[in-house]
C-alpha cells in the first residue's frame, strides 16, 4: 500500500534498539555546532524564542514567511510577536524585514537563499529545515541556528533537532538549555503511531486506508485547529528509530521516487513539478503545481477517489491577503508521497493509472 509517511521495519517497530543521540546527531552536525533534541520543530522554535526572552528581558520580534502552516507556529506565537513577510510564486522573499529573529524556510527540502543585506537586517537567523533530511549545500550554512524535523522524513513518531551554529551560541546559546528544560519533561507518546504503522504493515492496512483515508475531504478544506500537546521531549522509541536510519539511503530513495513519479504523471494533468530538479535537494514530498485551482481541486478529488495519498498545504496564517502568492500557492499545489518505503515503479504506476482513468 502507498502511505503518506515511511514505515519502519518489523524489527525496529517491535524490538527497537536504544539510540544514542550523541551518536546519531552526527548526521545533522558540522564542526563546532551543538545539537538539542526535542519532539518537534514547533518546540525548537519555542525554545529559541524563550532563550531570546531570557537574554533580552522581553519576547522577540520574529519575521516569518507568509506561506507557513499554523501547526509550525502554535508554541512560538505564544512567546513572540510575529510579523509575516511576503513570498513570491517561486517561494522566495519579495522583501526582507528588519527584525530580531528571521525565520528562513527551506521549502520541501530545497535550499532558500538569504542575501547578505537580508542577513544584516536580523539579529538572529533561524533556518527552518523542517522539510529537510539533513544539511546539504545551501542548507545549514548561514543561519545562527537550524531546526530539522527528522520525524517528517524518517519512520519515527517524533523528533526535532535544533542545531546551534557557531555564530548563534553568542545570541541564544547560554540560555538555551535552561529554556528547553523549562518547556517540560514529558516525552511524546509513540503508542498510537506504533499501532497505526503495525496495522499499515499488515493486510488490514489497505482496506482500512480506504475506509478512513485521513486528511481533508475537499482540496479547499483546512485541518481543524488544534493545540499541540505539551510533550516537548524526544521519546526513547523515536530515538531508536532515528538511530536505525541510514540517511544516505533515504536520500537516494526519495530522489529516485520523486523523479520517477514526476516523469510518469506530469503529462497526465495540467500541472508540473514545482521543483523539477532533485539533484540539489532531497524532496520531502513531490510538489506539483496545477495551472488553476479548479485543476488542483479536480486532481485532488480524483486521487482520493482512487484511494491514493494526496495533500494540500495545511493552512495559512489569518490575514494573508487573497491576492498574495501564498494564497495562489495554497490554491494550486498538490503534495504527493515520495518517501523511502515506496518503490519508484509501483508508485508511478499507481498514480498514472488513477490519473489516466480520469
Ligand atoms: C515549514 C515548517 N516548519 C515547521 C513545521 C513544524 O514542524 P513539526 O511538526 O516538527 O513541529 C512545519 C510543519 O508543521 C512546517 O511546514
Amino acid at each position: 500500500m502507498i502511505t503518506v509517511t515511511p514505515l519502519p521495519s518489523w524489527r525496529h517497530l517491535v524490538a527497537p534498539k536504544p539510540g544514542d543521540a550523541a551518536v546519531f546527531s552526527r548526521w545533522w552536525l558540522g564542526d563546532g555546532e551543538q545539537a538539542y533534541w526535542l519532539s518537534r520543530t514547533a518546540w525548537s522554535l519555542a525554545a529559541i524564542a524563550d532563550s531570546w526572552h531570557a537574554a533580552h528581558g522581553r519576547p522577540p520580534l520574529v519575521a516569518v514567511p507568509d506561506f507557513i502552516c499554523s501547526a509550525a507556529l502554535g508554541p512560538l506565537g505564544k512567546r513572540a510577536k510575529l510579523v509575516f513577510y511576503p513570498l513570491g510564486d517561486d517561494l522566495t522573499a519579495r522583501e526582507w524585514p528588519q527584525t530580531e529573529i528571521l525565520l528562513l524556510v527551506h521549502y520541501f527540502g530545497r535550499p532558500s537563499v538569504l542575501p547578505r543585506e537580508a542577513r544584516e537586517r536580523a539579529a538572529l537567523v533561524v533556518e527552518d529545515a523542517a522539510h529537510v533530511l539533513a544539511p546539504n549545500p545551501g542548507i545549514g550554512e548561514f543561519g545562527d541556528a537550524v531546526v530539522y524535523s527528522p520525524h517528517k522524513m524518517l519512520a519515527a513518531p517524533d523528533g526535532g533537532v535544533l542545531v546551534v551554529r557557531r555564530g548563534g551560541a553568542a545570541v541564544i546559546g547560554t540560555h538555551l538549555a535552561a529554556a528547553i528544560r523549562k518547556l517540560g519533561c514529558t516525552p511524546a507518546s509513540p503508542m498510537s503511531w506504533r499501532l497505526k504503522r503495525a496495522i499499515q504493515k499488515t493486510a488490514l492496512g489497505a482496506p482500512l486506508q480506504r475506509l478512513r483515508p485521513g486528511g481533508q475531504v475537499r482540496f479547499s478544506d483546512d485541518p481543524a485547529p488544534h493545540e499541540l500537546e505539551q510533550t516537548p521531549v524526544l521519546s526513547t522509541f523515536a530515538a531508536a528509530q532515528i538511530a536505525a536510519a541510514n540517511l544516505t539511503e533515504v536520500a537516494d530513495s526519495r530522489r529516485r521516487n520523486a523523479a520517477a513519479l514526476a516523469d510518469a504523471i506530469s503529462p497526465l494533468a495540467h500541472w508540473a513539478p514545482l521543483f523539477p530538479d532533485f539533484s540539489d535537494h532531497v524532496p520531502y514530498r513531490l510538489v506539483m503545481r496545477c495551472d488553476t485551482p479548479t485543476e488542483a481541486d479536480r486532481v485532488y478529488s480524483r486521487l482520493r477517489a482512487a484511494h491514493l495519498p494526496v495533500e494540500s498545504w495545511p493552512d495559512l496564517p489569518a490575514g494573508v491577503p487573497m491576492d498574495s502568492a501564498a494564497r495562489r500557492l495554497r490554491g494550486t499545489l498538490l503534495l504527493l508521497p515520495c518517501h523511502q518505503s515506496l518503490r519508484p515503479r509501483h508508485l508511478s504506476e499507481a498514480y498514472a493509472l488513477a490519473l489516466r482513468a480520469s
